[in-house]
């Protein structure tokens, strides 16, 4: 494929093994001028850039912002608008909980030349990393993906009807989610799992059920990034150490 100058390539890094990032995106990154990069992207994926290349880091971590969003955009204008290729890389998938599409459409309304290219999403590598299934066939049709914090504290959490729940973002608001799982008729037995730092050497899963997450989440000390899979999927785990 042919790299193009004064364009910005919006890259899913995948959810953290560096190997997970499609080859499209790292042929793409070797050729970068410019990588900005969130914080969850795998770090060792900007060893493969040029040497020349400049790196920034704009992600959120903890509620601090590095860069507030406008100053992000400002910046991948400024860049590719100098005849750079510019390489906006975001953790999992540039479009899933992330503001990929905000920036793409920013940018392409000032008239930059944008390609997404598509990474894997936490939210299905996790579960599968640890051998659980998110459908099973005639069994568990359907999926949904979730936020577990909202922008506004007192919004109601999501629980659709759906087979299998898979939550990011709720380890800090945990309890709501557990509320907004009772409040759609979902009983206390039904099994979770919390999965810290998918596909990272130091991963953790911990099995729980939505009566005992919340006090495994204090005792376990769990922490983000994590994913929250809520469902009958949870007792297929095939998974060897
Ligand atoms: C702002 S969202 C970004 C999601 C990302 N775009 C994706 O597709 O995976 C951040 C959340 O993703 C989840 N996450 C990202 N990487 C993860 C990982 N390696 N292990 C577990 N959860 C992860 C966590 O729930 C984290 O709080």
């Amino acid at each position: 494929m042919e790299v193009k100058k004064g364009k910005i390539y919006i890259i899913g890094a995948g959810p953290g093994d560096p190997e997970l990032i499609s080859v499209k995106g790292l042929n793409i990154l070797k050729e970068a001028d410019f990588v900005l990069y969130d914080f969850l992207s795998a770090p060792e994926l900007l060893d493969h850039t040029k040497d020349s290349c400049e790196k920034i880091c704009v992600g959120k971590k903890d509620g601090l912002h590095l860069k507030e969003q406008s100053e992000t955009n400002r910046l991948l204008l400024d860049k590719a608008s100098k005849d750079n290729i510019v390489v906006r890389l975001k953790g999992g998938d540039p479009f899933v909980f992330s503001r990929g599409s905000e920036e793409a459409r920013y940018l392409r309304s000032a008239g930059i030349n944008v390609e997404v290219i598509p990474g894997i999403t936490s939210a299905f590598a996790a579960p599968a990393s640890f051998g659980i299934p998110l459908t099973v066939k005639n069994e568990i049709q359907s999926v949904a993906v979730i936020t577990g914090r909202k922008s506004d504290k007192d919004a109601e959490i999501e629980a659709p009807g759906c087979g299998t729940l898979v939550y990011l973002m709720a380890v800090a608001n945990i309890s709501n989610v557990v509320k907004a799982l009772r409040k759609s008729g979902r009983k206390d037995e039904v099994p979770c799992a919390f999965i810290e730092k998918a596909t990272r050497p130091e991963t953790r899963i911990t099995v729980a059920t939505i009566g005992t997450i919340e006090e495994k989440v204090k005792k376990e000390k769990i922490k983000p990034p994590a994913i929250l899979i809520v469902g009958n999927v949870v007792n297929k785990i095939d998974y060897e150490d």
